[in-house]
């Protein structure tokens, strides 16, 4: 059976080791001038931005035909030799992975350590259930020594409801007798003003890791599905932003395995009055969201400060719960 234009199309086929010194995208065959101007206005920057997109997408974007997107992407893989990869060298990948530690011990042992790098960690959660106070205290703590449980890296925070408060990182950096003014340089903020910004802002993050030489190990999008929704809140247009929001969260997923860094995105819940027993929330944006989290943690309010986090999806931690505070100084038991 033939299967629908997809991602698989594009892992299905193995390229041979060809060899090539194709270096950029102009040096494409079939890419000229314009069409590699259209690519790099459409956010293909780098031969692997091309070589793992589907042809149907690259089509759209260069206005060529799909024959000759697929001639590109082919060209574009055979200059990365990609292909498959030995089990020892996934593994040895994996050992790459670093992980970032809350200031709670019951958050650090429901995610198996804390939140890794190569992979999507999403919190969803009501209004107040946390989602925004982890992201500020995990943009802190990136920043400390491994042995405290950082990785010595920065953070970005891509910020689409205009949450974001410096005041608050100086608190939190002041509990841990870290100098606010460092802290607060070693984040790097954007606010998004529509969700086309947000994920050209995920694209700039490479620039920043690349050309300014940033250590970027966290990359926080707070909220996630806040623009999405807003812009596309007839039912009509559900589609067209389903096949947007997955290109996002390919391009941050892509941007995680690529420098090893980790992301945490947080996501809002809708009621769902069908719902009789258990909590009647769902995380808004789908499956698609709940399908590219590596991590998916449900947060809900508890008494006062404590919050309760369940972690609903992961490869290899069970379903479990634990117990945090929001206080002054930030995440604490
Ligand atoms: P939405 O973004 O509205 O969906 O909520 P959220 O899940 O991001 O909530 P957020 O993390 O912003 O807030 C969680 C709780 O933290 C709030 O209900 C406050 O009680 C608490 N909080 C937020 N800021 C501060 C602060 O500066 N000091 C203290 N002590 N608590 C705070
Ligand atoms: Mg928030």
């Amino acid at each position: 059976m033939k299967k629908k234009a997809s991602d698989e199309e594009c892992i299905e086929e193995i390229t041979d080791e060809v060899k090539s010194d194709i270096k950029c995208i102009d040096e494409l065959p079939g890419v000229g001038e314009k069409t590699a101007e259209k690519l790099r206005e459409a956010g293909f920057n780098d031969l692997m931005s091309i070589a793992v997109t589907p042809a149907s997408l690259i089509a759209e974007a260069t206005e060529l035909g799909t024959a000759t997107a697929t001639k590109i992407i082919t060209a574009a893989r055979s200059a990365l030799k990609m292909g498959f990869i030995g089990g020892d060298t996934l593994l040895s990948r994996r050992s790459e992975i670093g992980k970032i530690k809350f200031q709670s011990e019951e958050l650090n042992n429901l995610f198996g350590g804390g939140i890794e790098t190569q992979a999507l960690t999403e919190c969803f959660g009501q209004f107040g259930s946390g989602k925004t106070q982890i992201a500020l205290q995990l943009a802190v703590n990136v920043q400390l020594p491994k042995e405290n449980g950082g990785l010595d890296g920065y953070a970005v925070i891509i910020d689409t409801e205009n949450t974001f408060r410096p005041e608050r990182i100086v608190q939190l950096a002041e509990a841990l007798k870290l100098d606010p003014k460092e802290v607060l340089s070693k984040i790097k903020v954007a606010r998004a003003y529509s969700s086309d910004h947000q994920m050209l802002l995920v694209e700039r993050i490479s620039d920043l890791i690349e050309k300014e030489k940033l250590p970027i190990k966290l990359v926080i999008v707070d909220s996630l599905m806040g623009l999405f929704r807003s812009e596309y809140a007839g039912r009509g247009t559900l589609a067209d932003r389903q096949q947007k929001l997955n290109r996002h969260l390919h391009d941050l997923q892509r941007l995680s395995d690529r420098y090893n860094l980790a992301i945490y995105i947080t996501n809002q819940v809708m009621s769902r009055p069908d719902v009789f027993f258990g909590d009647p929330t769902a995380a808004i944006g789908g499956n698609i969201v709940g399908h590219a989290s590596t991590f998916r943690v449900y947060l809900r309010k508890s008494k006062g400060d404590k919050r309760v986090g369940r972690m609903i999806d992961s490869p290899c931690l069970p379903e479990a719960e634990c117990v945090f505070r929001v206080t002054e100084e930030g995440i604490r038991d």
